[in-house]
């Protein structure tokens, strides 16, 4: 059984900011500083580096792209299905505050130039049963979905960044669904402090995907048939919030393939992202499993 990531690779343009930029402002930032990111790449890492044997299919820029590749090669992760393209690679700004929170400016690049060729010959490399790992930025996700069911693979959809995209795909394909309270509320119309609600809504609606919804300082919550499973956060002290979600994603969803309970797996998930919220960066943040299985064996003593 294997594991494909399809999804973003971005060079994150990091800004250390007093406060986020507002309208009509002008302000200098502190620092900036260049990281590999991309929800799709920083998820790839979060598989390998929780033990999964994991690859990568997108695109990147021909000219700019090879920092990205280097990282997830580094990292273990099968980059031969990565596209090299004849344009910039996909890029974030993205603005930290003291209280480690961030704001996000996606330029999509390589990211949206995904093809149906492109998207045929990637799955040709995968059976039923292997795993398909989407999020929300790159092209041709529905496409892709639709393939990838009619191959009986299994999808995760973890639909971030949310925008009115998500609902033209074909969500009822997917087997689990990784998705924050205001995404949640987004798919629902319910509010984003109601997460009880959130919840049974999305279990009612997709009732044969596992739906695991993450809370920020509340933890979270996995939901299927009659299993609730809650997991409280490891508090720490917040550096850089950005690819927490995706650091989770990747953890719980390679512990779970690898056959861990879904008590352990969000465990081992949410201190895998409690870690890297405690660094800075996007994929650099994401720490290795002896790291996390270290700090649960200190919370254990
Ligand atoms: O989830 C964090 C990621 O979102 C960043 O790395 C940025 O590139 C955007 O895709």
């Amino acid at each position: 059984m294997k594991i494909l990531v399809y999804g973003s690779l971005n060079i994150d343009h990091v800004y250390k900011m007093d406060h986020f930029v507002r309208p009509g402002e002008t302000i200098s930032s502190k620092e900036l500083q260049l990281f590999c990111g991309g929800k799709g790449l920083n998820q790839s890492i979060a598989f390998a580096r929780s033990g999964a044997e994991t690859w990568h299919a997108g695109a990147v820029g021909l000219h700019d792209g090879q920092m990205l590749l280097n990282m997830l090669e580094q990292a273990g992760v099968h980059t031969e299905l990565i596209e090299k393209k004849e344009c910039p690679s996909g890029h974030a700004i993205i603005q930290t505050t003291p209280e480690g929170e961030n704001g996000i400016l996606l330029y999509g690049g390589a990211n949206q130039t995904i093809t149906r060729q492109e998207v045929d010959a990637a799955l040709s490399c995968f059976a039923e049963g292997d795993f398909l790992v989407l999020q929300n930025e790159i092209s041709q996700i529905p496409y892709i979905m639709e393939k990838a069911h009619e191959k009986g693979m299994k999808i995760v959809l973890n639909p971030s960044p949310m925008d009115e995209k998500i609902f033209q795909m074909p969500l009822s394909y997917t087997d689990f669904l990784i998705l924050n309270e205001l995404e949640g509320a987004a798919m629902t119309g319910i509010s984003h402090r109601d997460s009880e609600k959130i919840l049974d809504k999305l279990m009612e609606r997709f009732p044969d995907t596992q739906i695991v919804l993450t809370l920020g300082k509340a933890g979270s919550v996995y939901g299927y048939k009659d299993k609730i499973c809650r997991q409280p956060v490891y508090p720490v002290k917040a550096v850089d919030t950005t690819a927490a979600g995706d650091t989770f994603t990747g953890y719980f969803m390679g512990s779970m393939i690898g056959g861990t309970e879904v008590e352990e797996a969000l465990k081992i998930a949410s201190m895998a992202s409690a870690i890297a919220v405690s660094r800075k960066g996007a994929a650099p943040s994401i720490p290795i499993l002896s790291q996390v299985q270290g700090k649960i064996a200190n919370l254990k003593e």
